[in-house]
């Protein structure tokens, strides 16, 4: 029993934070950090679908410990944000995207769909319902929808209660202090999916399963991991939070194709960019063979990596086993600067939303 255009009563929190400390906050919110006064929720059983939608106040969560996400990790989750606009007012950007693959993830994971009006009414709900946490650029309030198994039971089969919740976060850029560009680790021994896996479910585990290889990149004074395919250890995936892409000295913009990555909203945006920018977009298998005599002869001038927390970010250097990789003179690259300034753009209202990308709150 789905509920369609299922409503999220607002409940306001008895305790809100007070003006004056949000403030605070707001002028210098980090990444992560900090959460606003509420949460949208709803829970799912078997038996009823879902049922009990709301905006209520952000409160510690009770699980029993047999809850089966605490053990199997049937969790999926998803990441938007909500960006103040010149007027006043506040906008989505393109969450009808981030709704489809929280219902692909969904399955992927055996978890209960969440209708898309419904995930998009419930982030609506609690932006409105938070909506003075909303910063004013150049930060935003990341939002971060999820379900979670909440069934406790230790038998493993998909679990027969879950709850949907979105938490929202006022957020300055992931990279702050790196605008000069960031450096990546390519694992070569460390996967992250493999065909048939999890790759293109935005799940926990696969963030988990990323962490040692993030750990090893932090060793090598690294900012951020390359994944590599798992088969071959040879052709460019992702970056564990982010998409890659590379410009190419005869106006390709080049990236993996789908499959065992995920399919970043930031990602597919700036492909549809590309052309405005005299850049053809290309979806194809890269090698690092590629990578680094693309970087060495100059064919391969830009590499960036997307996603929308890292919204586009300029990669100037590789590291490896296998020795290092400089991309250009080691700086920002123009295209690169230039998908960047016309993303904000749009997501922060300063230009004609042409393509139907913002959803006004
Ligand atoms: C996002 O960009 O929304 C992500 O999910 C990355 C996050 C894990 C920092």
């Amino acid at each position: 029993r789905p509920i369609a255009q299922a409503r999220f009563p607002h409940v306001a929190t008895a305790n809100p934070t007070p003006a004056a400390q949000r403030d605070g906050l707001l002028a210098d919110p980090g990444f992560g950090r900090v959460f606003t006064d509420h949460v949208a929720t709803a829970t799912w059983t078997a038996g009823e679908g879902w049922h009990d939608t709301a905006v209520r106040a952000a409160e510690p969560l009770t699980l029993h410990p047999a809850a089966a996400v605490l053990h199997y990790a049937q969790e999926i989750f998803e990441g938007l944000k909500a960006y103040r606009q010149p007027d006043g007012s506040v906008a989505l950007f393109r969450p009808d995207l981030n709704a489809a693959r929280f219902a692909h993830s969904a399955r992927r994971l055996a978890l209960p769909v969440l209708p898309a009006e419904s995930f998009v009414e419930a982030v609506t709900a609690l932006v409105r319902a938070d909506e003075a946490w909303v910063p004013e650029p150049p930060a935003s309030l990341y939002l971060r929808p999820f379900t979670v198994a909440t069934e406790a039971f230790l038998g493993v089969r998909p679990a027969e209660e879950a709850r949907f919740l979105v938490t929202a976060s006022p957020a300055g850029p992931l990279f702050a202090g790196r605008e000069a560009g960031v450096t990546l680790w390519i694992s070569d021994t460390l996967s992250r999916a493999a065909p048939g896996g999890t790759g293109d479910a935005k799940c926990g585990g696969n963030y988990a399963a990323g962490l040692a290889a993030q750990a090893l990149a932090k060793e090598h004074a690294c900012d951020q991991v390359l994944f590599l395919d798992a088969r071959e250890h040879r052709w460019l995936e992702e970056s564990g939070t982010m998409n890659v892409l590379l410009v190419t000295a005869d106006g390709e913009l080049v990236t993996p194709p789908l499959g065992t990555i995920l399919d970043g909203v930031t990602r597919r945006s700036v492909l549809e960019l590309a052309a405005g920018h005299g850049l053809t977009a290309v979806e194809r298998p890269i090698s690092v063979e590629e990578l680094r005599a693309g970087c060495a002869d100059g064919s391969i001038t830009e590499v960036f990596a997307t996603g929308t927390a890292a919204v586009i970010s300029p990669i100037v250097a590789f590291r490896s086993t296998a020795g290092d990789v400089v991309v250009g003179d080691g700086t920002p690259g123009e295209r690169t600067l230039a998908l960047h300034a016309e993303l904000l753009d749009i997501q922060f209202g300063r230009v004609p939303d042409t393509r139907g990308w913002r959803l006004s709150v």
